[in-house]
């Protein structure tokens, strides 16, 4: 299921959608992959809500437990079934998943009041062969990046007037504009993240992920 904000200016406060009535089936349809419960508000003092992308075994779930002594509701997502399931095994949750293709906009993620981001290393480290350095991957990358901003936040408006008039690709000289604020998501996901696949390695298309799931 995905939903959509496409009010303007852009509501990031998402509507969710009402639950009176569902069955546990239906609610449980509506969540996946997050559990039920994340659908619902969470009490005033209850631990916050965290989204940990690319969580892997579980190095920061443990500095955050047992360092840090923080309690939180953390969800983890690992495409890798045996490292998730070390990190199970110590106790934190995990997602099986590839990152790219949950939807940060789902409702589940309404309430989250925080996210971790640890993109794979491998194209940076001087262990490996470095692509995400080649020029051609990092011209991708800032594509990726300023698309990835155009898909989520979209462009900030200001209200009328409008200097560029019926060039704008937002209000189209309009001259009842007097709307301001983001417009939203302007592109898909997917149109966002297609440079990617032109680079010599796209795993270094991931660390854009921050911004697709930072931005919603
Ligand atoms: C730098 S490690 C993260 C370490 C982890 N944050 C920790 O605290 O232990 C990157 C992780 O991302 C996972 N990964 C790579 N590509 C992924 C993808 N597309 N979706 C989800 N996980 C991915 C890897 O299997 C690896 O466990
Ligand atoms: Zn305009």
């Amino acid at each position: 299921m995905t939903l959509l904000c496409r009010t303007f200016p852009y509501d990031f406060d998402c509507p969710m959608p009402d639950l009176t009535g569902l069955t546990d089936d239906e609610l449980r349809r509506l969540a996946d992959p997050w559990p039920v419960e994340w659908l619902y508000e969470p009490a005033p003092d209850a631990p916050i809500r965290v989204v940990n992308l690319f969580a892997g075994p579980g190095g920061w779930c443990t500095g955050i437990r047992d360092v840090l002594g923080q309690d939180v509701d953390m969800i983890g997502v690992e495409i890798h079934k045996d490292a998730a399931a070390t990190a199970e095994a110590a106790g934190f949750r995990r997602i099986v998943s590839n990152v790219r293709h949950l939807d940060p906009r789902h409702p589940a993620l309404h309430w989250v009041k925080a996210l971790l981001v640890s993109a794979p290393c491998g194209c940076w480290t001087p262990a490996g062969k470095r692509a995400g350095l080649q020029e051609r991957n990092l011209d991708l990358l800032l594509d990726v990046f300023t698309m990835a901003a155009e898909a989520t936040l979209g462009h900030w408006h200001d209200a009328f007037p409008c200097d560029d008039g019926a060039d704008c690709g937002i209000c189209r000289g309009d001259e009842s504009w007097d709307l301001d604020g983001w417009t939203g998501p302007l592109l898909t996901l997917e149109e966002a993240r297609s440079p990617i696949a032109d680079m010599t390695d796209e795993r270094v298309g991931l660390i854009a992920e921050v911004v697709f799931s930072g931005g919603l």
